[in-house]
């Protein structure tokens, strides 16, 4: 079974040409033609922000945990470029239907006021079928999923253990998103065999995108859309996952 052509998603936009997890990042992904794009969310007191890492130090001019600041204070950071961590919010703002956009639940708590963003964002227009949301986190995902079962959701692996763990679970997901070092052909037809999805992360190296290209799976995050677009025959379209 085959969904269609390989599926471009920008990793924390396109965070090989802009820092990761900005505005600039999520418009360069944009102008790369990806068809959605990647991104990290953690609560931070009382608003969804997007960012990596739970600490400053490695994407922007602050230091600490971004629990130990107030949300205005986040904001006068440098996350890279001049640019700020930006807010959930802003993200669907700037994508303004252009791509779709999945979201990856990181921090704790944040199945909730990602779920009550959605319902706000669908009342505006968003169609259901262009966001996708994923987590390492089994329970925040279930708790989303209790949240809104309507929205796709993808479960996340980076060990073989736990790739073994969420076989059995699969069906409660759309799609699956694995480390590429975990993508395998029985990988990719047992999720066919149950109509999900196998995505890949975090694919930048050519010979790895027409590997895993070759191998069949349905989507690749890359921080490079350009190169997918470059080495693929995948054609630069947006708003997949319909
Ligand atoms: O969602 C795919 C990928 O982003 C998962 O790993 O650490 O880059 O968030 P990470
Ligand atoms: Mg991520």
């Amino acid at each position: 079974m085959s969904f269609g052509p390989l599926l471009c998603i920008g990793h924390r936009g396109a965070g090989g040409h802009a820092p990761e997890n900005t505005l600039a990042s999520i418009r360069k992904a944009l102008e790369l033609g990806a068809h959605c794009v990647e991104i990290d969310v953690h609560m931070v007191d009382g608003e969804l922000v997007v960012i990596h890492d739970e600490r400053l130090e490695r994407r922007t001019n602050g230091s600490g945990s971004i629990h130990d600041y107030k949300f205005a204070d986040l904001r006068t950071l440098d996350a890279g470029e001049r640019e700020k961590i930006p807010t959930l919010w802003e993200i669907f703002q700037t994508l303004n239907h252009r791509a779709g956009v999945n979201i990856e639940l990181k921090g704790v708590g944040t199945a909730e006021p990602v779920a009550r963003l959605i319902t706000d964002k669908l009342s505006r227009g968003w169609n259901q079928d262009h966001i996708l949301v994923s987590s390492f986190n089994q329970a925040e995902l279930t708790r989303f999923q209790e949240l809104k079962p309507d929205i796709k959701t993808g479960c996340l692996v980076a060990s073989a253990p736990a790739l073994q763990k969420i076989k059995t679970a699969l069906s409660t997901y759309f799609s699956l998103h694995v480390s590429a070092e975990l993508a395998s052909s029985e990988l990719i037809a047992y999720a066919h065999a149950r109509g999900k999805r196998l995505y890949v992360f975090t694919v930048n190296a050519p010979t790895e995108i027409l590997r895993l290209q070759a191998m069949g799976v349905d989507g690749l995050f890359t921080d490079y859309p350009d190169r997918v677009f470059r080495i693929t025959n995948s054609v630069r379209s947006r708003l997949r996952w319909v």
